[in-house]
């Protein structure tokens, strides 16, 4: 039986346990001008000194148009490599692994950073506004940002990348019907609508390595698991070494629900490691914010590794506990650290702290 602290190997990566930090967006540490800032190295040298097995750093953008607000990281540009390093050493320094999400905003692009553009002139809820359909240069042009910002994570010394691949962003409007109308090769089959994240995963494949590790946080459910898994394979058939889960634009399966021990997003999770067990790692995530939820779903065999946002944010050194028994600082489940209108974007356990 395997057990939270036991080591494991995620495509070439070595992790000390199985514990891992999901991205999460630190609103307003970074500037306008897209950097890795003092309190982004804090921030993740903390996480990696309690105990975590591999940190993916939060969401970052690929062009400044992707971003999710003015203030928000990037990887757009060389100038904006050395920030990364910092925060790459300030793990390295304590052996753990670190990976960073990449992102483009799609459709749901914010006005004040640039026009919204998707694979179909659709309007974004969340906007209210119509976006711009995207050509077939404009899509080889985006894949090259994703590509040229990989690339970049990899000079600052990142042991690799993922694509943020849900959640509602462009890649998982490409792979939404409900978002991607298109009736060209990006669109229609599942092969189609996986195709511009699996062309992407090719590219930083053949670029930056096989010891350079590609993950997808993807959507476990699009507008069902059986579709959201042919999606992954796609994925996985393109050199995808390592799956995340969790929910897509689309939720129309009523066989994914709650269980005593683990919630309905964490339980898609469960039925991609069903699938995929054996052949690729997968993750997690979801409301685990106790030691006894990590250690059920690795000791029962329902996942290779827990994801962890909240709990790592509430106390960074909550990984320590599962392992040691040590107390924590649970999260109060208050959403204050969310984004939202008059959100204090902090958690009140660390002001606490502070
Ligand atoms: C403050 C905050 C920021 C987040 N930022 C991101 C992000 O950058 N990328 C992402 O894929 N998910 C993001 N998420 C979602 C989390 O990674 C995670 O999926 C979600 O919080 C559920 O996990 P939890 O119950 O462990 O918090 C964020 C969540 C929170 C609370």
């Amino acid at each position: 039986m395997a057990k939270a602290g036991d080591p494991i190997t995620i495509g070439t990566l070595k992790l000390q346990n199985r514990m891992t930090m999901a991205p999460t967006v630190k609103f307003d540490y970074a500037g306008p001008d897209g950097m890795a800032t003092d309190a982004h190295v804090r921030h993740y040298g903390e996480r990696a000194a309690g105990g975590i097995g591999l940190i993916c750093v939060e969401a970052t953008a690929v062009t400044p148009g992707g971003r999710f607000w003015k203030n928000h990281m990037g990887l757009w540009e060389d100038a904006q490599i050395e920030g990364h390093r910092r925060i790459v050493s300030a793990c390295h320094e304590r052996d753990v692994p670190v990976i960073i999400q990449l992102n483009h905003t799609g459709i749901t692009a914010n006005p004040d950073c640039g026009p919204a553009m998707g694979p179909s002139a659709v309007t974004a809820r969340e906007t209210g506004k119509p976006a711009e359909e995207m050509s077939a240069a404009q899509i080889r042009e985006m894949q090259e940002s994703f590509l040229t910002a990989a690339i970049r994570a990899k000079a600052a010394g990142y042991d690799g990348i993922q694509l943020h691949g849900y959640h509602g962003y462009l890649i998982n409007q490409f792979i939404s019907k409900k978002t991607n109308l298109r009736t060209d090769a990006y669109g229609g089959s599942v092969e189609n609508r996986a195709r511009f994240a699996a062309e992407i995963i090719r590219m930083i494949r053949e670029e930056c390595g096989e010891d350079f590790l590609i993950s997808v946080r993807t959507a476990g459910i699009e507008p069902d698991v059986e579709t959201a898994i042919a999606i992954a394979e796609e994925y996985v058939r393109a050199g995808c070494d390592y799956l995340q889960v969790s929910t897509g634009i689309e939720w129309e399966d009523s066989s994914v629900a709650d269980t005593e021990h683990y919630n309905r997003f964490c339980s898609l999770g469960v039925r991609f490691h069903e699938h995929f067990r054996g052949r690729v790692p997968v993750s997690c995530v979801n409301g685990i914010l106790d030691p006894e939820t990590v250690q059920y779903l690795i000791e029962n065999d329902l996942t290779d590794t827990v994801d962890l946002a909240r709990a790592v944010l509430a106390d960074p050194a909550f990984p320590e506990a599962v392992l040691t028994g040590a107390p924590f600082k649970r999260c109060l489940e208050c959403r204050s650290c969310q984004y939202g209108p008059g959100m204090p974007h902090k958690c009140p356990r660390q002001m606490v702290r502070q």
